[in-house]
């Protein structure tokens, strides 16, 4: 797959990213609606199960095999063992729901909704038996950033380290399997009112930019109800629903996320801290969904997120030194408090990855295709026009020709700092349909245009301080890179490349301007006078040495 394609100098991802091993079809590579389509066919045939600490994996798949074929599993740690079980055929689950018994009202009274959440228990004898035999877990957070830090000093170079962070970050197919399965358990309850409807991930959880621990973006999608609807108007005669009208779409978003909020929030096992957002620009739930261990939001199919999330996974394809790139922005922005989990003035993750897009847009050559350039790539299936805005761009990623840029890593990350660090945000704003600075359309300080709705700016929330941060930050990174000598950092055994930018610049950071100057200006001069006063030749010597 392309993501894997090593181009020039630049090193293939050392690991497998979650999903390329189906990744194509009759010699072509997956589109996304087909992976995305795959992905969640497999979800509806997976249970997740809750295991004792002291589980035999061969007793479990043992008992499990007697309702039919097993296609994958795997264990994982939160607050407890479980297991998730992809079976290769639908009917196995309601076999095995067909034996599972329902637990006694004792304490709790229970909501007798059949899901396919269960919990395994073992009889003493066999239990014991297990207790020999060690499973493995399958990690669902990524390490530390400390212990990141530790890893990425014993690369080679720092277009190593930033492979190696997008490795230690990235979703892993497992992590995947269990986003899809969050998305077809909430499916669950939509399709008791819609039986039609498919709850559907979008966001990081599928753009190729997601890293362990983000949360679940989810929508309700009602397209294939639609496309029925529209093939009963053929012929002599016309048939069609009777539907409650109401004034607005909105309304009706609202009113549907509402219901299916309060289904989760009173009924839904594991679903907690259930939030209705509807005032919101665009209307969600959040809840809390314990059994997977996300965060999930969940909204009413919103087509142009949805196009933005496959054009952002073309991208994660076309070369591998996007993700890699993305990723270190990224978790740079984290460490240095400039994104953050609550919503705010912050730039967004989102905004970043545009950001990040545009600066590669803007190589010479270019390392990426503008938003224009896919849209007259688009062929007749590719068409999509929402509303009054073309979302058309193209599907299949072997008609995009590849980049001749060979640029390291190292010098992409260099320049990206120096451009934005020097990019004139007072007068120009970010456009990636057509991959040029252009005059800002309003007086926002940080201008990204939304590549399909273009009369929205999507980082319309962030403010003047947040924006003079990121600008003195891109500034002081781009001049520890600058001024660094690496081999004397490895000797030393300081932190160097992308790990001295994963160091937050105050005090403890030996790399930043403010240290150096006040290294020399202060600092050096104290202790030579503290060595002064020693009467010790040694600690004279040390001091000196320092
Ligand atoms: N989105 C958008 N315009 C915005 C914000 C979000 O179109 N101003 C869409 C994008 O498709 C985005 C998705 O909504 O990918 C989910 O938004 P969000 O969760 O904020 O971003 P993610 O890309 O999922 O990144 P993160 O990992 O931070 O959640
Ligand atoms: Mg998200």
């Amino acid at each position: 797959p392309a993501w894997a394609l090593s181009r020039g100098s630049v090193r293939p991802a050392p690991r497998r990213r979650g999903g390329r091993r189906h990744a194509e079809v009759n010699g072509r590579k997956k589109t996304f609606t087909e992976l995305q389509t795959e992905r969640l066919e497999q979800a509806e045939r997976t249970v997740l199960i809750k295991c004792p600490s002291k589980i035999s994996e061969k007793k479990l798949l043992q008992y499990l095999s007697s309702h039919g074929k097993i296609n994958s599993h795997f264990f994982f740690e939160n607050r407890g063992i479980h297991a998730l079980i992809e079976f290769s055929d639908k009917n196995s689950i309601a076999s095995l729901q067909d034996v599972i018994g329902i637990p006694g009202a004792t304490e709790h009274h229970v909501v007798p909704f059949k899901s396919r959440l269960f919990t395994f228990t073992m009889k003493n004898l066999v239990a014991q038996a297990a207790a020999e035999t060690q499973i493995r877990l399958s990690p669902q957070s990524h390490i530390p950033v400390k212990d990141l830090i530790q890893k990425l000093c014993g690369a080679d170079s720092i277009s190593s380290q930033m492979y190696t962070l997008l490795n230690e970050y990235q979703l892993t197919e497992e992590n995947i399997k269990l986003r899809y399965l969050a998305c077809s358990l909430v499916s669950d309850f939509a399709r008791a009112y819609f039986p039609d409807s498919v709850v559907k991930p979008f966001g990081s959880s599928v753009n190729t930019f997601g890293k362990l621990g983000c949360d679940v973006d989810m929508f309700l999608d009602f397209n294939e109800a639609r496309k029925h609807i529209k093939k009963m108007t053929k012929g002599p005669f016309e048939m069609e629903y009777q539907l409650k009208r109401l004034p607005s779409e909105r309304l009706a978003t609202q009113k549907i996320l509402s219901v299916i909020g309060d289904c989760l929030d009173h009924f839904g096992p594991g679903c907690v801290s259930v939030q209705k957002i509807l005032n919101a620009r665009c209307p969600l739930v959040k809840f809390s969904h314990q059994p997977t261990g996300f965060q999930c939001d969940l909204s009413v199919s919103n087509s142009i997120a949805i196009k933005s999330s496959e054009l952002l996974y073309i991208y994660g394809c076309l070369d591998s030194r996007v993700r890699a790139l993305v990723f270190s922005i990224r978790c740079w922005a984290r460490v240095h408090g400039l994104t953050n989990s609550v919503p705010g003035a912050w730039i967004t993750n989102f905004s970043l990855t545009m950001m990040v897009i545009f600066f590669l847009q803007k190589r010479s050559p270019p390392i990426i295709p503008t938003v224009d350039q896919l849209r007259a790539l688009a062929d007749d299936e590719d068409r999509h026009v929402i509303g009054s805005y073309d979302c058309s761009f193209v599907s299949d990623l072997s008609k995009i020709n590849p980049t001749k840029n060979t640029e390291t890593l190292d010098e992409l990350l260099y320049s990206f700092f120096e451009y934005f660090g020097s990019f004139d945000f007072r007068k120009n704003s970010i456009n990636l349909r057509k991959g040029k600075e252009v005059n800002k359309p309003e007086s926002c300080p940080l201008y990204i245009w939304n590549p399909f709705e273009q009369d929205l700016n999507i980082s319309k929330n962030v403010n003047q301080p947040q924006l003079e941060k990121f600008v003195a930050l891109a500034r002081e990174s781009a001049w520890i890179l600058k001024k660094e000598d690496k081999t004397q950092r490895m000797i030393s055994k300081e932190p160097w490349g992308l790990a001295a930018l994963l160091i937050p610049f105050g005090k403890n950071n030996p790399n930043t301007i403010k240290n150096r100057a006040k290294g020399i200006g202060s600092e050096t001069i104290k202790s030579l006078l503290d060595s002064l006063k020693l009467s010790n030749v040694n600690n004279l010597q040390k001091a000196v040495g320092k």
